[in-house]
């Protein structure tokens, strides 16, 4: 088996999307392990996005995290690292796939930052280490 972050992202959370989001993940047979409503600080979020510094929607991103609570889910299950991926669709809402949560939920709002609903992590390596940064 393997473990893997999800956090619905602050525009999920305010939108009342946190129910659909889980009954979907529950739906696919993941097993929640730990779930918890969370307002990071910068520092984490520091930490979360470190790969990201410098880039243009780094500080919008940032903001953009800070503006609410996020929901964090430590989820378990076997591929569930690629599996949540693919429920979660690609990064930009507006061309994301229909039947994902980013294609369904989300679209660009014309904002400096892409709301797009969900954060997944993207290999074995990232999930430790962000899973020890949110719980
Ligand atoms: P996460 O699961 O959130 O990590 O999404 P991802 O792996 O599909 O995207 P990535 O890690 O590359 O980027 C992290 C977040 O930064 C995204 O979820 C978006 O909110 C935002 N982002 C990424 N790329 C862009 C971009 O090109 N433009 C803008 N405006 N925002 C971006
Ligand atoms: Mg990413």
């Amino acid at each position: 088996t393997e473990e893997t972050l999800v956090l619905v992202k602050p525009d999920g959370v305010a939108r009342g999307m946190t129910g659909a989001i889980l009954a979907r993940i529950e739906a696919k047979g993941y097993s929640l392990v730990d779930i918890r409503l969370v307002e990071p600080d910068r520092t984490t979020l520091e930490q979360h996005y470190a790969e990201h510094e410098g880039k243009p929607f780094y500080e919008p991103l940032l903001d953009f995290m800070m503006s609410g609570p996020s929901v964090a889910i430590r989820l378990a299950g076997d591929r569930v690292i690629e599996g949540f991926r693919s429920l979660a669709g690609t990064t930009d809402p507006t061309t994301a796939a229909p039947g994902t949560v980013r294609g369904d939920f989300g679209r660009d709002w014309g904002l400096k930052v892409q709301q797009n609903l969900v954060h997944g992590s993207d290999s074995v390596e990232s999930a430790q280490r962000e899973l020890s940064i949110w719980f």
